[in-house]
């Protein structure tokens, strides 16, 4: 049996899996995250060792599994974070978050150091974006030169996590993408932009492909978790590609939409397509020599329920926050367009396409005869929109897209998935076991430990898709020509940014 392991923002989750795919049990746990400052947002990587303990334990027992009964572990995670380690492997400060915006600097002397955007692009496929890991490299240097001088390692979230299973510094393609330090093309360490950054090499893990074995347990950590010192530790994914193989993206054609906090359109490649803008991200794939794009939108379940906190506080039964379901259903009795307002999502600065840390959410059209449902209405109308940003770019740059598989909580909600399935003009399936990234890697885990030949062929013996939302062409008509005025938006507001 193999374990899938996902190191969260907002907790860890495992997951207990047999050989053939199925589910046997399911642990998870919270953990909080700090904003020191505005725009700042850190983690104690502690907290992921132990709830990483806590969720193994507990799958282990529900699933009635004997220590030598887990084969394989995978590891998934939050991508981008940095752990900062010194020669003691002791963490030296809080990690610095994928969402942490304070590195907007750094990310200026990246794009000059190297010679410009583009010159960027050609060494590693993307931009720099502040919620990058390279950017919070130099920040550590620029801002705090007593801690850089200690640092030894820079680990990504799961890659700690590994450190602490297996003694072993290695991560793998699919998030070390995400470091902006990979040679996305070549899937190795891009020895060209350390050098323009001054960064050692040394400083980096070993990368591996994602089913690859990265170590087995220590004594220690078998005897934390109950499993025994042969169990082995794959390279696993960061949390994107790994959802993605959860949904069976492993070829070309398929697409997934991914709606929790953020939003991801994710898209498989058989090449290393990129975008000269560099408004999608071109990654490694968690799939043994393939590529993917995505487009995050980084408000996107995250916009509703800044509603309910905002807004919402104490309204609905017995005192409690008016529930996801019936806000939903509220916005589900109002009209396509909601009566002329408009909302854009960007409450916490954008990624794709305008790759603008400084870009604000709006509401915009306000008038006398709108409701709450209304409100909700155009929130989940300027989500998809965001969503639909991404997926014009990839058309745009000719990535085949032949069917979409929804999941996360924007795809379980019939009325929201339908209007995906209008907004973007393509039916939107749901998977039959939507468990996210810990059941991707823990297929990732079951190739790993022999049990299939490659992902695709896990993927194909394990993903099934559940319900196919059809596109209903009237709303599609309408929402085309909504599309373009929602479009316009953020270049009618920028300037108030
Ligand atoms: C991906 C990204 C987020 C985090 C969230 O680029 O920043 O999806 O991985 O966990």
């Amino acid at each position: 049996n193999l374990l899938g392991i996902d190191i969260g923002t907002s907790g860890t989750k495992a997951l207990a899996v047999s050989p053939s795919g199925k589910i046997l049990a399911e642990a998870s746990t919270a953990y909080p995250c700090e904003h020191p400052k505005p725009l700042w947002s850190e983690q104690d990587p502690e907290h992921w060792w132990k709830a990483t303990q806590k969720v193994v334990k507990a799958v282990v027992k529900q699933a009635k599994l004997k220590p030598a009964d887990v084969g394989a572990i995978g590891l998934s995670g939050q991508m981008h974070g940095s752990v900062f380690l010194d020669k003691k492997n002791q963490v030296i400060r809080p990690a610095l978050l994928w969402n942490d915006q304070r590195t907007a600097a750094e990310c200026d002397e990246i794009e000059e150091r190297a010679g410009g955007r583009k010159k960027l692009i050609k060494m590693v496929a993307n931009p720099a974006l502040t919620g990058f890991t390279a950017p919070k490299i130099l920040w550590l240097r620029n801002n705090e030169p007593k801690n850089f001088s200690k640092v030894t390692k820079v680990l990504l979230p799961k890659d700690y996590v590994r450190l602490r299973l297996t003694g072993e510094f290695a991560t793998e393609v699919s998030d070390a993408s995400g470091t902006l330090l990979l040679d996305v093309v070549k899937r190795k360490w891009s020895k060209p932009l350390l050098g323009k950054l001054d960064l050692d090499a040394d400083l980096l893990p070993t990368c591996v492909e994602s089913e690859e074995i990265t170590g087995t347990l220590t004594e220690e950590a078998a005897k934390k978790l109950g499993l025994t010192t042969a169990c082995k530790v794959v390279g696993g994914a960061g949390d994107c590609a790994a959802g993605a193989v959860g949904n069976g993206i492993v070829k070309p054609g398929l697409l997934s939409t991914s709606i929790g906090t953020s939003g991801v359109m994710f898209v498989h490649s058989d090449q290393p397509e990129y975008d000269p803008a560099g408004r999608l991200h071109t990654f490694c794939h968690a799939v043994r020599g393939k590529w993917h794009m995505m487009g995050v939108t980084l408000t996107a379940g995250g916009a509703l329920s800044w509603f309910q906190d905002a807004l919402c506080q104490g309204l609905g039964a017995k005192g409690k926050n008016v529930s996801f379901d019936q806000l939903v259903s509220e916005a589900e009795k109002t009209s396509l367009g909601a009566e002329g307002l408009q909302f854009l999502p960007y409450l916490a600065g954008e990624r794709t396409p305008h790759l603008d840390a400084n870009a604000r959410g709006a509401l915009v059209g306000l008038t006398l005869a709108h409701g709450r449902g209304h409100i909700v209405r155009s929130i989940l109308e300027g989500v998809t929109f965001a969503l639909r940003d991404s997926l014009a770019i990839m058309q745009d740059l000719n990535v085949p897209v032949k069917e979409i598989r929804g999941s996360g909580g924007g795809s379980k909600n019939p009325f929201w998935r339908q209007m995906q399935a209008d907004v973007f003009g393509k039916p939107v399936s749901t998977m039959t076991a939507d468990e996210g990234p810990a059941y991707g890697v823990a297929l990732l885990a079951a190739v790993g430990a022999g049990e299939y030949k490659s992902i695709e062929e896990a993927c194909k013996a394990t993903v099934k898709t559940a319900e196919k939302t059809k596109t209903n062409a009237k709303a599609r008509k309408q929402y085309d020509q909504l599309f373009p005025e929602f479009q316009s938006l953020y270049g009618d507001l920028k300037h108030r940014f």
